[in-house]
C-alpha cells in the first residue's frame, strides 16, 4: 500500500479493536489508540501512538483527532452502558473536534441488534435482542442514540455505521460484505477486517448497514 494514513482507534484493546490495530499497523499505517490499559496493547511499535484515558473522563478530543485521517470506534462496556450513554456523550464531544481539525471520516461499530435511526429491526432480531442478548440492551440504546445524533446533527461528517454481528473471537469464516438486509454472526477478526476496508469506501458514507458473509 503506497498511501500511509493515521487512524484514531477507540476500543483498540477490545475484541474487534485489537484485530483492527494489527491490520492497520501491518499495512504500515499509524495508529493512535485511546486506551484505559496500555498493557493490553501489542508490543510497542514506532507507528503506535498510545494515549491513556477513558472516554468517561474529561478528554482533550482536539489533541486526540489532530493529524488523524480516519476515526474508528469499536468501543463498548455493557455494564457501564446499562445506565449511561457513554459512547453518545463521547461522540458528541468528538465530532466538533473532528470538524475543527478537518477530520471527516468516522466509522462507528454498533450492533446488528441496534436499530438504525428511523429504521426498524425484523421480528427475529427484536426477539434475539430481548431474549438471548437482553444483557446488551443498554449498549444498543447507546448505539441508537449515537446513530440518531450522527443522522440529525452530523451529516457534514462522512460517518459510516457498521451494525456488526459477532459470535466469537475465532479464525476468519470468510469475507464480510455490506448489506442493508442480510446479517451474519461473524468473528471479531472478520468484523475488524470489514471495518478497516469499509472506512475507506465512499459508497458506505451515511449508511448504517449490517455486514454479512459473501456467498461468492
Ligand atoms: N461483542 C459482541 O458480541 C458485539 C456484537 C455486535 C456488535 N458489537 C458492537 O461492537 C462494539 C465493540 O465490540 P467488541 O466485542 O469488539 O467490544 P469489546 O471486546 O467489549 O471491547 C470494547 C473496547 O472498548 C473499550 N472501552 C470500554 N469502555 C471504555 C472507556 N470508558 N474508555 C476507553 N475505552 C473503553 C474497551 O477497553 P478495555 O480493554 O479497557 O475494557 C475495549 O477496548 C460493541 O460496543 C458493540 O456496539 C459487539
Amino acid at each position: 500500500m503506497s498511501q500511509r494514513y493515521t487512524f484514531l482507534v477507540l476500543g483498540a484493546t477490545g475484541g474487534t479493536g485489537k484485530h483492527f490495530v494489527a491490520q492497520a499497523l501491518g499495512d504500515g499505517h499509524t495508529v493512535r489508540a485511546l486506551v484505559r490499559s496500555p498493557g493490553k496493547l501489542p508490543s510497542p511499535s514506532p507507528n503506535l501512538q498510545v494515549v491513556q484515558g477513558s472516554i468517561a473522563d474529561p478528554i482533550d478530543t482536539d489533541a486526540l483527532v489532530q493529524g488523524v485521517d480516519y476515526v474508528v470506534s469499536m468501543l463498548g462496556d455493557k455494564n457501564l452502558q446499562r445506565d449511561n450513554k457513554i459512547c453518545t456523550t463521547f461522540v458528541k464531544k468528538l465530532v466538533p473536534s473532528m470538524r475543527k481539525h478537518g477530520v471527516r471520516r468516522f466509522l462507528y461499530q454498533a450492533g446488528g441488534l441496534s436499530r438504525p435511526y428511523q429504521g426498524s429491526l425484523s421480528p427475529i432480531l427484536w426477539l434475539l435482542r430481548y431474549t438471548l442478548a437482553r444483557g446488551f440492551d443498554g449498549q444498543h440504546q447507546d448505539n441508537e442514540a449515537v446513530m440518531e445524533y450522527l443522522a440529525t446533527e452530523a451529516m457534514d461528517i462522512d460517518w459510516i455505521v457498521h451494525r456488526a454481528g459477532i459470535g466469537s473471537d475465532g479464525p476468519s469464516k470468510g469475507t464480510l460484505v455490506r448489506s442493508s438486509k442480510d446479517f451474519s454472526v461473524a468473528t471479531h477478526r472478520d468484523c475488524a477486517e470489514y471495518s478497516y476496508r469499509t472506512i475507506m469506501e465512499n459508497a458506505a458514507i451515511h449508511t448504517s448497514d449490517f455486514s454479512c458473509y459473501s456467498k461468492v
